[in-house]
């Protein structure tokens, strides 16, 4: 699995989402180094449950910022995080339950969902954001 670099391409334009992105790719690389490091539970478990609470917290910022700014595919994208933190959540039980297999997943499924949703997803909602007259509720 590579380690993911942050790329200009990533950016959607609104500094607040851009550096959450970022902090959230690090997350990833952590999770990604504690995976190759660690032979034991701890570490992982550990990121892991910083990487995850970090993209709830990222998701219920992006939510609230598409809410002050009445982005009109609001549920739509809101449906496209509440799946992720379902599919995250339960691999992180099956993590819990002993499956040592699933920290893995996650993190390649993470990894390419990230990317996939802020280059499509995540790249629209600032494309609208900046297009908004007078000006954005960042
Ligand atoms: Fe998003």
């Amino acid at each position: 699995m590579p380690t993911i670099t942050w790329q200009e391409m990533f950016s959607v334009g609104v500094e607040r989402i851009d550096s959450q992105h970022k902090e959230l790719i690090r997350w990833i690389n952590e999770l990604e180094k504690s995976l190759k490091a660690e032979p034991t539970d701890e570490p992982v478990r550990s990121v892991l449950t910083s990487l995850i609470s970090y993209t709830e917290y990222h998701f219920d910022s992006e939510e609230e910022l598409m809410r002050l700014n009445d982005y009109p595919q609001y549920i739509r994208h809101k449906v496209a995080h509440d799946k992720l933190k379902l599919q995250v959540r339960s691999m992180q039980a099956r993590f819990a339950k002993g499956d040592r297999v699933s920290a893995n997943e996650l993190l390649a499924f993470l990894s390419d969902w990230l990317v996939e949703h802020i280059l499509s997803t995540d790249t629209l909602f600032g494309e609208k954001l900046r297009s908004r007259s007078g000006g954005l509720a960042t």
